[in-house]
C-alpha cells in the first residue's frame, strides 16, 4: 500500500473511533497495524495505580506560606518595564486578561490545615475557561485592521519604539482557547485531582456541567483529563448547557437578562474611559509622537496595552507589552476592575441579578434537594435542574465551568459584599478589595468545601506559637462549616456575612451559611434587576448589585452610553456578553 493510501486509511479508520470527547485516539481495526495503534493499548505493561487518591486539600498539614513568585513559563514575561522598581510581574496585573496564578495576598485570612478528625466531604469547583484569542468583533480586532490600512495608505511611518508597527499585523485567531489556556485547565485539573481525588468514588461518573461554546466544552476536557487522565470519560459525563441568545443558563446568565445588555450595565465601561483618559494621558503622547502623520488616541493606546495579553498568551511574545511603563501596568488592571465591578458587580444594577441562578443552584445542592423555584425565578435551566439524571445530588465533587464576568456576578449574588468597593472613576481607590487578576483571571476557579468536625471549632485557631492547644471547644458535637476558596486563598466569609463570625479560618458554620443563602434571592430582584425599565442615574448610584430604583419610583430613561465618546462598544472587555468585542 502506497504511504499516501495507508495514511488515508489510518486517517479513515481513526475517524470511526468513540464518539465520546477523545475520538481522535487511534483504535484497533484492521486497517491500523499495532505500531499505530494507541488504545485499547496492546503491551501495556504493569497498570497498578496507588490504593488511595490523593486528599491534599484534608491531608495537607505545611503551613499555607507566602506565594513565591513563579515565572509564567511557557510565555515570555522576563521585559524591562520602565519603573518597574520593584520587579513585579506585570502579567499578573491585567486582569481577566491575566494568566492564571494563585491569589498573592489572599483575601484578608490566613489558610488553616484541618484539625484532627474533620472530613472534607464534598467540594463544589466553578472555574472559568483557559486563555483565549479575543472575540471576533473585538476593538483589538479593528484597532489592527486600521494600523495597517493606515500604514498602506502611507498615512503613518512609524518610528522608534512604534517601528515594529510598519510590518506589523493582526493575526489573531477568535473565541477559542489558545495554547495557555489548554494548559492552565489541564494543569488546574492536576491540582484538583492532588486536593480532592480521593472525593471520587471510582464506581461511578460525575456529571460535570460546562456550557455549548467551543472554549467552555474544551476548558471542562482538559480540565478532566489532567483530573482522571486521558480515559476521563470512564469517569465523568459532560453536561453542555446551552449557550445562546434566548436560553436559560446560569453559567452564561447574561442571556436571561436584558439589561446586562444594554447601557444599564455599562457603567464600568464608562468609567474605564474616564479612566483610561487620565493613565494613558503620557502614553498617548509618547506613541503620537512615533505616528507621522496619524493622530493616535487614548483609545489606540488602550488597544495596544490590551493586545500585550492577548499576543502573549497567542504567541508567547508580543512587541505591545514594554511600551508601557509600570504606572500604566497599574492603571491597566484599575481599568479592568472599574469594568468588572460596573458592568457585573456591586456598581451594576444587575450584578446579582446575572449570578443569582448559580446562588440558588449550589444552595439547593448544598441542601440535597433539586432546584425547585419557579420559573422566571433565576435564569437557571430548569428543565435540567428539576430532575438528578442532569442535576444529581449524591455527588462529593461538583464542577461547573463559566466565564469570568459570569463568575464575578456569581460572586456579586452570593452577597460577597467584601468586594463591594466603591472604586473611583479618576484615581486608583487605595487599599481596594477588587482586583479581577486575583479574582477572575484565566483558569481561575472557586472552590466551596464542605467540613465536618467532631465538636464546634474555635474562632480563634491555635497556630504555631500555640500548637500544643486544641481547636475545638470541650464542648459540642459534631459541626459543619462551609470553607470558601477563589484563587486558592480562603474568603473570609465573616467579613460579608456577618452572622458567620470573625474566624481565622474564614469558614462559616453549615446552617448559618444556609440562612444567610436563604435570602439571597429576594435580594436579586432579578425580574426587575434584568427586565425592569429603570434608570441608572449614574456612576456609584448603584452600589449593591441592584437597581437603586425601585419599582414605581422610577424616573424614566437617560441612557448613559452617550458618554462613551471614544466609540468602545459595550461589554468589550468580557469575554462572554452578548456585546462585547
Ligand atoms: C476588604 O476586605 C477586608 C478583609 O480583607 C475587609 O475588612 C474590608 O471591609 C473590605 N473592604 C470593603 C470595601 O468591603
Ligand atoms: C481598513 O480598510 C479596509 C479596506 O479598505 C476596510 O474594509 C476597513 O473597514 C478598514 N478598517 C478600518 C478600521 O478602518
Ligand atoms: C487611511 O486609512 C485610514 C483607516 O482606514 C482612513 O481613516 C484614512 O482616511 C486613510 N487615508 C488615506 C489617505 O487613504
Ligand atoms: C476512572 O474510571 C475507571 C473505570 O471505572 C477506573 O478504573 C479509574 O480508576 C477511574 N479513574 C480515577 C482517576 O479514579
Ligand atoms: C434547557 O435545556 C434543554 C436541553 O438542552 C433545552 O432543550 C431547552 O431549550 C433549555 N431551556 C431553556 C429555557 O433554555
Ligand atoms: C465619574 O465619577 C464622578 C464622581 O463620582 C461622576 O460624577 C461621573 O459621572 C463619573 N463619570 C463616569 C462616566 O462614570
Ligand atoms: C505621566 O507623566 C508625569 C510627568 O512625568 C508623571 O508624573 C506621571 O506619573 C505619569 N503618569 C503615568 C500614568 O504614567
Ligand atoms: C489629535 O486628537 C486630539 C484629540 O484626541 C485633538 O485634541 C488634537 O487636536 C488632534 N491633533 C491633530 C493634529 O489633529
Ligand atoms: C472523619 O472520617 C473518619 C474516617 O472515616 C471518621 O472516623 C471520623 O469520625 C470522621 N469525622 C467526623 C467528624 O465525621
Ligand atoms: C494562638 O495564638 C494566636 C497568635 O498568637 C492567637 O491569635 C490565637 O487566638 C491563639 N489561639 C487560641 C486558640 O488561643
Ligand atoms: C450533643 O448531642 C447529644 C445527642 O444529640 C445531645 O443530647 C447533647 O445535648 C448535645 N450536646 C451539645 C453540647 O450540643
Ligand atoms: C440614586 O439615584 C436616585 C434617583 O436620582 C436617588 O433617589 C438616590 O438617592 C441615588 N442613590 C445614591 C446612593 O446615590
Amino acid at each position: 500500500m502506497s504511504a499516501m493510501l495507508f495514511f488515508l486509511c489510518l486517517m479513515t479508520a481513526v475517524g470511526l473511533g468513540d464518539a465520546a470527547a477523545l475520538d481522535h485516539r487511534q483504535a484497533s481495526s484492521s486497517s491500523v497495524p499495532d505500531y499505530f495503534q494507541t488504545t485499547p493499548e496492546i503491551y501495556a505493561g504493569p497498570t497498578k495505580t496507588a490504593e488511595i487518591a490523593p486528599f491534599l486539600a484534608q491531608t495537607n498539614s505545611a503551613p499555607f506560606g507566602t506565594a513565591s513568585f513563579a515565572p509564567n513559563a511557557p510565555l515570555e514575561t522576563g521585559y524591562a518595564i520602565p519603573g518597574n522598581t520593584n520587579n513585579s510581574n506585570i502579567f499578573e496585573m491585567m486582569g481577566q486578561l491575566s494568566s492564571y496564578f494563585p491569589n498573592p495576598v489572599g483575601f484578608g485570612v490566613d489558610e488553616y490545615h484541618l484539625p484532627p478528625n474533620a472530613n472534607i466531604t464534598t467540594a463544589n469547583l466553578l472555574h472559568r475557561h483557559g486563555a483565549r484569542y479575543p472575540t471576533g468583533d473585538s476593538s483589538v480586532s479593528s484597532f489592527g485592521s486600521k494600523v495597517e490600512n493606515i500604514t498602506q495608505n502611507g498615512t503613518a511611518t512609524w518610528t522608534g519604539g512604534l517601528s515594529f508597527l510598519n510590518t506589523w499585523k493582526y493575526t489573531l485567531g477568535a473565541e477559542i482557547l489558545v495554547a495557555r489556556g489548554r494548559q492552565e485547565l489541564f494543569d488546574s485539573g492536576v491540582l484538583f485531582y492532588y486536593n480532592y481525588g480521593h472525593l471520587y468514588n471510582t464506581s461511578t461518573k460525575l456529571i460535570s456541567r460546562t456550557t455549548t461554546q467551543d472554549r467552555m466544552l474544551k476548558s471542562a476536557e482538559y480540565f478532566m483529563a489532567g483530573f482522571f487522565g486521558l480515559e476521563w470519560t470512564q469517569n465523568a459525563t459532560l453536561e453542555t448547557i446551552i449557550e445562546q441568545s434566548g436560553f436559560n443558563n446560569s453559567l452564561a446568565g447574561y442571556y436571561q437578562c436584558n439589561n446586562s445588555n444594554n447601557y444599564r450595565s455599562t457603567g464600568g465601561n464608562n468609567a474605564s474611559v474616564v479612566w483610561e483618559n487620565i493613565y494613558l494621558a503620557n502614553a498617548t503622547t509618547r506613541f503620537r509622537a512615533l505616528s507621522g502623520d496619524y493622530n493616535w488616541t487614548v483609545a489606540d493606546s488602550y488597544n495596544a496595552q490590551t493586545l500585550c495579553p492577548y499576543e502573549t498568551v497567542a504567541y508567547g511574545y508580543s512587541n505591545w507589552c514594554n511600551l508601557f511603563t509600570y504606572e500604566e501596568w497599574q492603571g491597566f488592571e484599575y481599568s479592568i476592575d472599574l469594568q468588572f465591578q460596573g458592568n457585573d458587580g456591586f456598581l451594576s444594577p444587575t450584578g446579582r441579578g446575572v449570578g443569582i441562578g448559580y446562588v440558588e443552584e449550589l444552595y439547593a445542592r448544598l441542601q440535597g434537594h433539586l432546584y425547585n423555584l419557579a420559573p422566571g425565578a433565576t435564569n437557571v435551566n430548569r428543565t435540567l435542574d428539576t430532575v438528578e439524571t442532569t442535576f444529581p445530588l449524591n455527588q462529593s465533587l461538583y464542577m461547573d465551568f463559566s466565564h469570568d464576568t459570569n463568575i464575578y456576578s456569581i460572586l456579586t449574588a452570593f452577597g460577597m459584599t467584601q468586594f463591594s468597593d466603591q472604586l473611583a472613576n479618576d484615581t486608583i481607590t487605595p487599599n481596594r478589595n477588587v482586583t479581577v487578576s486575583h479574582i477572575t483571571p484565566f483558569g481561575a476557579r472557586v472552590v466551596w468545601e464542605q467540613i465536618t468536625t467532631p465538636q464546634p471549632l474555635k474562632a480563634q485557631r491555635p497556630t504555631s506559637t500555640n500548637a500544643t492547644m486544641s481547636d475545638f471547644y470541650d464542648q459540642g458535637n459534631t459541626t459543619h462549616y462551609i470553607h470558601m476558596t477563589i484563587g486558592q486563598r480562603t474568603v473570609p466569609l465573616g467579613y460579608s456575612y456577618p452572622e458567620c463570625a470573625m474566624r481565622d479560618d474564614g469558614w462559616c458554620e453549615m446552617s448559618t451559611y444556609l440562612n444567610h443563602l436563604g435570602g439571597l434571592l429576594e435580594q436579586a430582584r432579578y425580574d426587575y434587576s434584568c427586565f425592569g425599565n429603570y434608570s441608572t442615574n449614574g456612576w456609584l448610584n448603584v452600589t449593591d448589585g441592584v437597581p437603586a430604583t425601585k419599582r414605581g419610583l422610577d424616573l424614566g430613561l437617560k441612557p448613559l452610553g452617550g458618554g462613551m465618546g471614544s466609540g468602545l462598544e459595550m461589554k468589550r472587555s468580557s469575554d462572554s456578553g452578548m456585546y462585547q468585542i
